[in-house]
């Protein structure tokens, strides 16, 4: 790993050993895209740059009119300067130009990574696992400085990158876009990954190729979204998942965004990615700077499987802080889809004792404890408990339950109110809201205004009573609407523009807060399921509750696309119960569990209720679980075949020593008498000889190369009564 300065033609070359990201000073002064893929040697400079102005209609500087700024690859683009693609910033001057122009000024490369004040960004354990390279760039006419942050790791084919602008003059300047990153590539021949959704059907992969024109996913809902995820792959057209170019951008940060492939009409392609410009506007006064979130960008030579792996493994190393950080998560119970609202500590202790007995390690309490909250027109705001339904407070059941042998955590709403609550009846001007307009209601609730100190203290000081006076382990946050009618009551015209990412920057306060204070609980993400599933909020909480569709079928797509951008560490995944909440289908507890493994694990329904063969079963899969949840957590994963293309879904986990594996396959829809099916495995090594599921002896080169037989000797699963089936299987070497 290192960063290589070229002084003589001003070109620096990021490089560890997969992955070389060179760029330098352009002919007018500003840094430009030299090139980005597989590891070259880092002692040439790149010089195959086209920059000349081949048509009168491209603009060049009158001093050099061989160079134009419309066919250059560019790393932090302005408007209004002859580049007519769109910019990565755009500022409003004093004198209503938005027209800028950075030119290099100076940099800096030193050891290790710096934080980005408030805002999450992946870290260095020790100062040598990584180089940062600090470009200053300024624009002399507006007094701007901008400085392009590159981090490069040694370990994992990735880089971070992120933008600083500071006002160097003496009068307001106002930012309307700062986005984190601008890729520039000389050509266009990609095809763009996005992973999209809705509730109950989060990052589904969609793949399309790039035609001249722009692609562009976002959101502006407040956060981040089920519709559009912030991570995108770009591959070249015949990479799979076992071979060939892509590069993933996964976004920091859990607020509105933008990403954009811009395929343009020479042959070019810029990608953008950060805070969406929409409704975002940013006033510097003298001397104040804006940090952007971070852009983790991730390369691979070698196929999407090797891509998403070096994002688990770096996420899982440099992004996630916590107590939990690589360790195996508890297997919890939450009493969600068995109780809603509607429990007294009687019927919790009865579900939580279950649990204990089938070896259950955490008991969860969800919605419901709190305020007046009998249903959800009312009591969020108001974090007190309710002594009808928990008579001895959260201390007394939270006790009783560690008396179990179980730890205990518990849910919370922090961000939002009802209207029935004591905190919104005392401070109504502490919502979202535009001045005289009725507010758009979700789930019967409104947004608390994070972007004032005093609300956030509001909030953090009630939960720190509840956290600090009673035995807890872990806090489910949950965020159940989008934000509407962005207004902060009370503030100036001028400041309304910065409140989408204020209130963001409030979460991540609130969190940090809490986290400081709290460092032993586990966090666990959720916004309806999936909503609210990134990078940025993985910094606070290094597991996120992956959708609140929990049908095997379904989850099997979810979890499989969620794959491609994050760890299965991060993935929350529980057995509910069946039917299915959901979608009304019945599927064993087997075929259930079998998909909850490839995640965090746990169960979210009354273990009283299912049959005294089902509890045995439950008790097994607990086992087991404690067997192999490290491996399935922090495992090297292996995508095999795909539910969006085939009737049989298959994916596994590789141990780092090979010696232990676990395939999984799905069988969606059952069909008659169909063909035996072979799946190929990965990740094992030729010449150990893997024991499946304690039975044959193979070796390794023939299950990859000749693959798993589907079913397999006089297992006939496969034939079985219903659709959607499935099979672990168990490979072991000596
Ligand atoms: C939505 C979540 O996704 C569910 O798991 C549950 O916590 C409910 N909110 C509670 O209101």
């Amino acid at each position: 790993m290192g960063i290589k300065f070229h002084e003589k033609e001003k070109q620096f070359h990021l490089y560890n050993s997969k992955i070389s990201y060179c760029i330098g000073v352009c002919p007018d002064g500003e840094v430009g895209q030299l090139y980005f893929g597989k590891r070259i040697n880092e002692n040439q400079t790149v010089t195959y740059r086209q920059t000349r102005g081949i048509r009168p209609v491209c603009c060049n500087r009158q001093e050099d009119e061989n160079y134009t700024k419309e066919l250059s690859l560019l790393e932090y683009p302005a408007f209004g300067n002859g580049d007519f693609r769109n910019p990565a910033y755009e500022i409003r001057q004093k004198n209503g130009s938005r027209v800028t122009n950075l030119v290099y000024r100076s940099h800096e490369i030193y050891s290790g990574k710096k934080p980005i004040p408030g805002l999450p960004a992946a870290y260095t354990n020790s100062d040598d696992e990584a180089m940062t390279l600090e470009i200053e760039c300024f624009d002399e006419i507006a007094d701007i400085e901008v400085t392009l942050f590159y981090t490069i790791f040694e370990n994992y084919p990735i880089l971070c990158r992120h933008a600083r602008i500071k006002n160097a003059g003496s009068e307001e300047i106002t930012l309307t876009r700062a986005l984190s990153c601008c890729i520039d590539l000389p050509d266009n021949e990609y095809n763009w990954i996005q992973f999209e959704g809705a509730w109950g059907r989060e990052r589904y992969p969609a793949e399309r190729s790039l035609s001249n024109g722009i692609t562009s996913i976002e959101s502006m809902r407040g956060h981040s979204s089920a519709n559009y995820n912030p991570f995108v792959v770009i591959k070249r057209p015949n990479t799979d998942e076992n071979a060939g170019d892509a590069f993933g951008l996964n976004f920091v940060y859990s607020g509105n965004f933008i990403t954009q492939a811009d395929a343009d009409t020479y042959g070019k392609l810029r990608i953008l990615m950060g805070i969406n410009p929409r409704w975002f506007e940013w006033g510097l006064k003298s001397g104040e700077v804006f940090d952007t979130p971070e852009v983790i960008i991730s390369y691979t030579s070698d196929g999407l499987n090797s891509l998403s792996q070096g994002i688990h493994h770096f996420m899982n190393n440099n992004l996630i802080r916590s107590a939990y950080k690589n360790k195996p998560r508890p297997i919890l119970l939450n009493n969600w889809e068995a109780t809603e609202m509607d429990f007294t500590e009687e019927k919790i202790l009865k579900i939580a004792k279950k649990g204990k007995e089938a070896g259950v390690e955490l008991f969860v309490l969800d919605d419901g404890w709190f305020g007046k909250r009998n249903d959800d027109y009312a009591g969020l705001g108001d974090w007190f408990v309710n002594t009808e339904k928990l008579p001895q407070g959260v201390k007394g059941l939270s006790e009783k339950i560690n008396d179990l042998g179980l730890k205990f955590g518990i849910w919370i709403e922090p961000e939002m109110v009802n209207e029935d609550s004591d905190l919104f009846r005392a401070h109504p001007e502490w919502v979202l809201g535009a001045p005289d307009r009725p507010r758009t209601l979700g789930r019967h609730q409104m947004v608390l205004d994070f972007s004032k100190k005093e609300v956030v203290d509001n909030i953090y000081s009630q939960l720190y009573e509840v956290f600090s006076n009673a035995s807890i382990s872990y806090v489910k946050w949950d965020m159940n609407r989008s934000i509407t009618e962005c207004y902060s009551q009370g503030e100036n015209a001028s400041v309304q523009g910065t409140i989408y990412h204020k209130y963001i920057l409030g979460v991540y306060d609130l969190y940090e807060r809490l986290k400081k204070a709290f460092p032993d609980i586990l966090f666990e993400s959720c916004a309806s399921g999936g909503s609210r599933f990134d990078a940025g909020i993985m910094y606070y909480a290094p597991q996120a509750w992956c959708s609140d569709d929990t049908d095997g079928h379904e989850r099997v797509k979810i979890q499989y696309g969620t794959s491609y951008g994050y760890p299965v560490s991060t993935v929350g995944a529980h057995v509910s119960a069946s039917p299915n909440l959901q979608t009304g289908r019945s599927m064993s507890i087997t075929d259930r569990a079998n998909i909850a493994c490839f995640g965090t694990f746990g169960y979210e329904l009354d273990l009283n209720e299912i049959s005294d063969e089902e509890f045995e079963t439950v008790k097994e899969q607990i086992v087991f679980m404690k067997e192999y949840r490290s491996l399935f957590q922090y495992g090297d994963l292996y995508r095999l075949s795909s539910p969006f293309e085939k009737n049989l879904a298959a994916w596994m986990v590789v141990s780092e020593d090979k010696k232990t594996a676990i395939a999984a396959v799905y069988k969606n829809l059952k069909s008659p008498n169909e063909g035996q099916q072979r799946i190929r495995l990965k990740g094992l090594k030729d010449d150990l000889v893997y024991s499946i599921n304690g039975k044959e002896n193979v070796y390794g080169d023939l299950l990859m190369n000749g693959g798993l037989s589907i079913p397999s000797g006089d297992d006939l699963w496969y034939m079985g009564d219903t659709d959607f089936t499935s099979r672990l299987y168990v490979l072991k070497a000596e």
